[in-house]
């Protein structure tokens, strides 16, 4: 593979897979982004004359096919990522998350280019707090928001081009990430700059949600595994066995930063929020020999506080606007 192209590669995950391939192979990469407001071009910075970034939309099939056809391998990371975003305004998740993954779809069919379609364990609904089972490749699909909802039906378009047309596709489904360059509208870097600011952070309802953490690097190497050796048509999911309550990683982050472990305010829940998701990574440590490199949670949100707190020039001109669409929905 010498050319990748990485679709959404200047959102959060994308552009730390797009780092990753770099240090890992020579291959040039390509990213198609639309430069939503998810995304940053300073998060390419260093990529040097390998990565070359093309502003474009994923939806657009005549620019996907022709950027498709100029290269080896496809990973789709594109799509609008933010539950609470697809309740207030479903309609971009259903142009990006579905109609973009069947422009990309219908390239590769046409081009007979390698794709990897990057999902989230989010399609399987959530679980009980006490059930002892965790999402396996075989959990039946259950998504609860309009996001997991496309999600979930971009993973349905992925397996159909497999099976009638032969797209040389594979699927991951990892749970919740952390870590540099993610948008401060997520749980952990908007819990970081609150406290960062002398607010306190804002936790859904009781807190007793459970999100099962992973960093982003693991994520990628992840990602990078099942591009290189990964088998046609299989879906993986990726995990590191990072459960933790939302209550618990709010505790860490103030504590982390000096703060009393119970400053922190309970704000309006989400509509059908999600109780908890744990990841079974079996088949991709057993199959692929793949293991995270973050198993210290603690350590991994310190150098996450420590990156946001170098970054204020990154977050702080979204700060405002952030808190204030919070505010006018109770969650501020
Ligand atoms: P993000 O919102 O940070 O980045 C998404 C990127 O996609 C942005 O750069 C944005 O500009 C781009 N984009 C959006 N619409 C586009 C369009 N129409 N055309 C081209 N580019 C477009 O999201 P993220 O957290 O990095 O998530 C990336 C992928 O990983 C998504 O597919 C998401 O479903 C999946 N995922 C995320 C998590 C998580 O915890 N964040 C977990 C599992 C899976
Ligand atoms: P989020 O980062 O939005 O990811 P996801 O919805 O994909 O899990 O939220 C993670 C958890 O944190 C989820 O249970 C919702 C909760 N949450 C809060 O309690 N407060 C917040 O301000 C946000 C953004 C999320």
């Amino acid at each position: 593979m010498r050319r990748i192209l990485v679709t959404g590669g200047a959102g959060f995950i994308g552009s730390n897979f797009v780092h990753h391939a770099l240090g890992a192979s020579d291959a040039a990469v390509t990213v198609l982004d639309k430069l939503t407001y998810a995304a940053s071009r300073e998060s390419l910075d260093g990529g040097g004359d390998r990565v070359e970034l093309v502003v474009g939309d994923v939806a657009d099939q005549p620019l996907v096919e022709k950027l498709v056809a100029e290269h080896d391998a496809v990973v789709h990371f594109a799509a609008e990522s933010h539950n609470d975003n697809s309740l207030s305004e479903p309609g971009p998740f259903i142009q990006t998350n579905l109609v973009g993954t069947f422009c990309v779809l219908e390239a590769c069919r046409k081009h007979d280019v390698r794709l990897h379609h990057i999902s989230t364990d989010e399609v399987y609904g959530d679980l009980e707090l006490d059930d002892p089972a965790r999402f396996t490749e075989t959990t039946a699909y259950n998504p609860s928001s309009p996001y997991s909802a496309a999600k979930a039906g971009s993973d349905h378009l992925v397996r159909a081009w497999v099976r009638s047309f032969g797209v040389r596709a594979t699927i991951s489904n990892c749970s919740n990430n952390y870590g540099p360059w993610q948008h401060i509208e997520k749980f952990i870097p908007r819990q970081i700059t609150n406290v960062l600011d002398g607010d306190r952070p804002k936790v859904y309802g009781s807190g007793a949600n459970v999100r099962d953490w992973i960093h982003v690097a693991d994520h990628s190497s992840a990602v990078w595994e099942i591009l290189q050796r990964g088998r046609i048509g299989e879906t993986y999911l990726i995990g590191a066995d990072g459960e933790r309550d939302n209550l618990d990683v709010v505790r860490q982050i103030l504590t982390a930063l000096g703060r009393a472990s119970d400053d922190y305010d309970l704000v309006t829940d989400r509509a059908g929020h999600d109780l908890r998701y744990a990841i079974d990574a079996t088949k991709l440590q057993t199959e692929l020999g793949w293991q995270p490199a973050y198993r210290d949670f603690a350590r991994g949100l310190a150098q996450t506080i420590d990156w946001y707190r170098a970054h204020e020039s990154w977050w702080r001109p979204h700060k405002a606007a952030v808190e204030a669409g919070y505010a006018a929905k109770g969650q501020a």
